[in-house]
């Protein structure tokens, strides 16, 4: 079976095991702090327990970098670290705002520029998107790609929730000079709709993303032919730590990259 498969097949666990949970009470009761520093609901836990237990059954021998379980070792050999955030979006599944998923990673070194295998469902739909390094972006097996065109509809996704009062003016000349500005509560499945083609550009520069957040949806993004950097315009990079936090710039092409970065106020000489 190949990584691809295991991830696939755990995220649709997840979808089976939580889709009649989302938007009920019992979804959002508090399990305490998790690993990534946030409260976990029972929704979390419920898509945790159900990667974690598939894992075992299949004996995959992985060391798996969780957002609310912390590092479980499932092997004393591991293959490498699988990156969970089982549910993203945890608000909007309590909710039961329609858009939310699941986020599998692989990376066999404990780094993220070395994911070679991602996947995210998106938990209403049921939609799977996945990549593995070098072999393009799927959307249920469909191969996808970022908007190639310089359309009427430019639809820009940020992120700004919690963002910080100093943070907030650097978005101004994006946000007033873009007609359609969208934020949906849960990175991962805006990367892996921005991968789909649906938004050109993608900014979070509140630097609060864990890397259980981006993991997966980092890949299929570059795989789907988008292109990622850092707030210094380098390549999206760092170490596995829960200790990490994340911002970053996405664009369908470098164009846009170029005119995004100018606008924020970020280095723009890219060497892409
Ligand atoms: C959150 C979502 C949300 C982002 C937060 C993340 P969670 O993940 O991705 O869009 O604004 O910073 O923490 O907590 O729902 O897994
Ligand atoms: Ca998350």
């Amino acid at each position: 079976m190949q990584v691809i498969d295991v991830l696939q097949e755990a995220a649709r666990r997840v979808h089976e095991n939580v889709k009649h949970l989302a938007g009920t009470e019992e979804s959002g009761i508090d399990h305490g702090r998790g690993a990534g520093g946030d409260i976990s609901r029972r929704i979390d836990i419920v898509a945790e327990k159900t990667v974690l237990d598939y894992l075992k059954e299949i004996r995959f021998e992985c060391t798996v970098f969780g957002e609310e379980c912390g590092l479980v070792e499932l092997s004393s050999n591991p293959k490498g670290f699988v990156i969970m955030d089982a549910i993203d979006g945890s608000t909007n599944a309590v909710r039961g705002i329609p858009f939310f998923c699941c986020s599998l990673a692989f990376a066999p070194e404990d780094s993220l520029g070395s994911v070679t295998d991602g996947v995210v469902i998106d938990l209403y739909s049921g939609n799977l998107y996945s990549a593995s390094k070098g072999k393009g972006a799927f959307m249920n097996g469909k191969k996808i790609q970022v908007n190639k065109e310089n359309g009427q509809y430019f639809v820009v996704g940020v992120d700004i929730s919690g963002i910080s009062p100093e943070v907030l003016p650097k978005l101004a000349p994006i946000i007033s000079t873009s007609s359609h500005v969208r934020h949906f509560g849960a990175v991962a499945l805006e990367l892996a709709i921005f991968a789909y083609g649906l938004v050109d550009v993608f900014v979070d520069l509140r630097n609060k993303l864990r890397i259980t957040d981006v993991a997966a949806g980092y890949l299929i993004a570059k795989e789907a032919g988008g292109l990622i950097v850092d707030e210094k315009g380098e390549p999206l990079d760092c170490k596995l730590s829960y200790d990490k936090r994340i911002s970053f710039v996405a664009a369908a092409n470098k164009e846009m990259l170029v005119d995004t970065m100018k606008k924020l106020g970020l280095p723009h000489n890219l060497n892409l």
